[in-house]
């Protein structure tokens, strides 16, 4: 049996054990399942993401890559090319200025909770997690909300992974066709009809007379569509969790709110919802007595380092005042999420609010349903009811 198998059907819902085994007696390990090498101490995945030189994202950082992915985004380009796209993403995604991101957030959330309160039960991913973030996302990205839903499941099936085939089925892949094309047809309508969205201004972008090409503005959105409703609804979705699982933490947070932040750090390394990424190597290394070989695939497991003690003492006790200085839980180095601030502020404010007015609720099934990913770590459900037990 491997120590850790990305494909077994606990590592969802639990890969923590696994990684513990990969850290002490595995540093380095070669994964016959995944045809990949896994990092999971600190240093090393740290170090990786320092030296894209050696490990490289061209040829995708999913672990099991989508079509038309890599080489076309920020997270599968290296630079210059990804210099490139980022400037010109980070020219885009700053015209949408953070403030702005407050009233739809905070009126979205409302509109959620009336509708919890009303019931007293509710499913939290469903009702509060990905309403927020898709509602916003699809709102800063002027993607009409009729289709909300639809993409959202799309995005869900397209980051999924089957056991059994380890990895993508068609099914997964004609998902993100599916997404693909109807990103094309928005942004072809933007180039047509320009507003005052994300989409138009990746399309208008321009640095020196360097302009985004149609493919790379697709898979910009896409990868945007994709971090918000999977990284994003999933974390807060975890989050809720911990604070759910580690009540005497939420109870501190509800008298005092500054709490909130920090907390929020201790939970993307507690439990980050983008697990692990992956990379290739473009010479070879030598590592923990291994040779890992030029050409082969690395995947850096993010949640693991977030776990190495020689980095975090005591790294199985959640503590939501430890303030984890340098986690990776948005990765590092050149890919460093791009979302990252955006991430902090809707999980906040979403957070806060859900607690002015629930600062008491309870899962109301123990036995809760993990999505298959072999990047992300995200409950498909959390049905839950407000108040105490
Ligand atoms: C809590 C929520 C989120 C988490 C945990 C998360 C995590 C990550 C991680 C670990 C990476 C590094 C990938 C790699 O090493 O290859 C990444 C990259 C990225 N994320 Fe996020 N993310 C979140 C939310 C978002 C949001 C809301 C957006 C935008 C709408 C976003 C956009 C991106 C982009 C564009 C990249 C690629 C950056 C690059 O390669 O330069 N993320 N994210």
């Amino acid at each position: 049996m491997e120590p850790f198998d990305l494909y077994s059907p606990e590592i969802d819902a639990d890969p923590f054990t696994g990684y513990a085994r990969l850290r002490e007696a595995h540093p380095c390990y070669w994964s016959q399942s995944a045809g990949a090498w896994i990092l999971s101490r600190f240093e090393d995945v740290s170090r990786a993401t320092q030296d894209w030189e050696t490990y490289s994202s061209t040829g995708g950082n999913l672990v099991d890559e989508l079509p038309g992915r890599a080489g076309a985004t920020l997270g599968t380009t290296d630079p210059p090319r990804h210099d490139r796209l980022r400037a010109l993403s980070m020219a885009a995604f700053s015209r949408k200025s953070m403030a702005q991101l407050t009233e739809p957030a905070l009126e979205i959330a409302d509109r959620s909770l009336e509708a919890i309160l009303a019931r007293g039960a509710f499913e939290f991913v469903e009702d509060y997690s990905s309403q927020i973030t898709v509602g916003l996302l699809f709102r800063t990205m002027g993607l009409p909300i009729r289709d909300h839903n639809d993409i959202r499941r799309k995005v869900i099936l397209a980051v999924s992974t089957d056991k059994a085939a380890k990895g993508r089925t068609q099914e997964h892949i004609d998902a993100f066709k599916y997404l693909a094309d109807f990103l094309e047809a928005e942004v072809a309508e933007r180039r047509k009809r320009p507003t005052d969205d994300l989409i138009t201004h990746l399309a208008e972008a321009e640095i020196e007379g360097d302009r985004l090409s149609e493919r790379e503005i697709v898979m910009t959105t896409a990868t945007f569509v994709m971090a918000g409703v999977e990284s994003l609804s999933s974390f807060m979705s975890v989050f809720a969790l911990n604070l759910h699982d580690y009540p005497d933490a939420r109870r501190r947070i509800v008298a005092d709110f500054s709490l909130l932040a920090p907390a929020i750090e201790e939970s993307l390394r507690f439990n980050t919802s983008a697990q692990r990424f992956k990379r290739t190597l473009t010479r070879d290394v030598d590592l923990h007595g291994q040779t890992m070989r030029k050409g082969d695939k690395v995947i850096l497991a993010y949640g693991s380092a977030n776990r190495d003690w020689r980095k975090f003492p005591n790294p199985d006790v959640y503590d939501i005042e430890r303030r984890p200085q340098g986690h990776l839980g948005f990765g590092g180095g050149k890919h460093f999420c791009l979302g990252s601030q955006m991430a902090r502020i809707v999980t906040e404010l979403s957070t806060r609010r859900f607690l002015e007015r629930i600062p008491e609720y309870h899962l109301t099934s123990r036995e809760l349903v993990w999505n298959s990913s072999s990047n992300f770590r995200s409950p498909a459900a959390l049905p839950m009811a407000v108040g105490k037990i």
